[in-house]
């Protein structure tokens, strides 16, 4: 069975690699990874395949950034080709990206079987463009793999038939795992001058937050407000880099002691330093689940999450540019409860997944 696997940003390929490596290791399961190219920068990308002991692509479309239309369009165009060549039996989509919608539509017009892993997340907020994507892909694709209950009622409410959905768990968890002993042989945090849970680590890219001056000005002003109470380390995402100069705001968090600045990291690394931080202040939807996972306090800047779970079960807790450093200082006086993992969040997503697929 062929089976093509699309990865295409950062969040992806973490939640790719423990799929390939399982059905890689069945007879008959033949996993190709297609490569979009929407991410291509060496730490938003190639860095992970060595991380997680990925080949290289075997197939890449080499799209890159664009508009949303000329993204979702060329990935469209390209990867149609791709499937006119090769034939899948099944194409794999994960996340909620551009790419996962266009790479879809590409097969599920050419009448090939598609599956969604991670499907049925609903934040609710039309005005990110990620549910927009989940919405579309979950309205055409085959098979919808969801990752906790509320992704099952979710597509249950749009009408989806039972028969196309299926709890299998969380993926990410299963990365985690794959490389938690790597991950803990590090000391990241020490080549920044911090200490053990005497930090906290900041990722920031969602439109709403760093695409707007005023609301990144803010942020990086209670950033700022925030780090002297805890030291930060802020690996930064290429989008929110390129606003910061744009707007003029570099200099309140470069010139800032308590703030290290940093480029993105490898998972090894990044996963290092959220292992061994006071707490997270985040806007990714992937540092939502592995802080819930870990038991480590996150504050997501976000009015609404996609992943509920991890705010009625897990650490996460929501807060906006305005009251962040209220939350902050609760948090760090203890005033956060105790979570607990959601079910199926066990590392063995990858394997449930690959049994549904050599059953097909
Ligand atoms: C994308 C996803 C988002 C996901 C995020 C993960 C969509 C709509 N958005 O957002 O859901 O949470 O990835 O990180 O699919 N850039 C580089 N180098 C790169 C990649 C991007 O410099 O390797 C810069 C480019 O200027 C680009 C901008 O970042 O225009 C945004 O990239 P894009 O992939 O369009 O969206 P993200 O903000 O990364
Ligand atoms: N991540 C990483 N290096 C970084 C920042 C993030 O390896 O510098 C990892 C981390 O595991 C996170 C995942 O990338 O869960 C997804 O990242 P991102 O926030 O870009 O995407 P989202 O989950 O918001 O779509």
């Amino acid at each position: 069975m062929k089976i093509h696997l699309i990865a295409a940003a950062r969040p992806n390929f973490m939640k790719i690699a423990p799929l390939y490596h399982e059905l890689a290791s069945r007879k008959n399961l033949g996993p190709v990874i297609v490569h979009t190219g929407q991410h291509y920068d060496l730490n938003m990308s190639d860095i992970f395949f060595s991380d997680f002991g990925l080949p290289a692509p075997h197939i890449h479309l080499g799209v890159g950034s664009g508009t949303h239309a000329q993204q979702t369009g060329n990935v469209m165009i390209a990867y149609e080709k791709v499937l006119f060549e090769t034939k899948p039996d099944l194409v794999v989509v994960v996340g909620d990206v551009n790419s996962t919608v266009a790479a879809t539509l590409a097969a599920v017009k050419l009448g090939i079987q598609t599956a969604h892993l991670e499907a049925g997340l609903r934040s609710g907020d039309r005005t990110m463009p990620e549910e927009i994507n989940r919405i579309v892909t979950d309205s055409i694709a085959d098979h919808l793999w969801t990752p906790s209950p509320d992704g099952n009622d979710n597509l249950r409410k749009e009408g989806v038939a039972d028969e196309k959905i299926t709890l299998v768990g969380n993926i990410m968890i299963d990365s985690l795992e794959m490389a938690r002993q790597r991950i803990e042989a590090q000391a990241v945090y020490l080549d920044y001058g911090c200490q053990k849970k005497q930090y906290g680590l900041v990722t920031l890219h969602r439109p709403s937050n760093v695409d707007h001056p005023d609301t990144l000005k803010l942020l990086c002003t209670e950033l700022a407000r925030i780090s002297e109470r805890l030291p930060l380390i802020f690996p930064i995402h290429p989008r929110t880099r390129a606003n910061l100069e744009k707007f003029g705001l570099n200099h309140i968090l470069a010139d800032n002691d308590n703030i290290r600045l940093i480029d993105p990291l490898g998972y090894i690394h990044f996963m290092n330093l959220v292992f061994n931080a006071r707490l997270l202040i985040t806007d990714s939807g992937g540092v939502q689940e592995e802080t819930t996972y870990l038991g480590i306090p996150c504050l997501t800047l976000r009015p609404n999450t996609e992943r509920p779970v991890t705010v009625t079960q897990g650490t996460n807790r929501l807060c906006t540019p305005a009251d962040i450093f209220d939350t902050f200082t609760a948090t760090l006086d203890g005033r956060m409860p105790a979570g607990k993992i959601p079910d199926l969040w066990d590392g063995r997503t990858a394997r449930r997944v690959a049994d549904l697929i050599s059953r097909m």
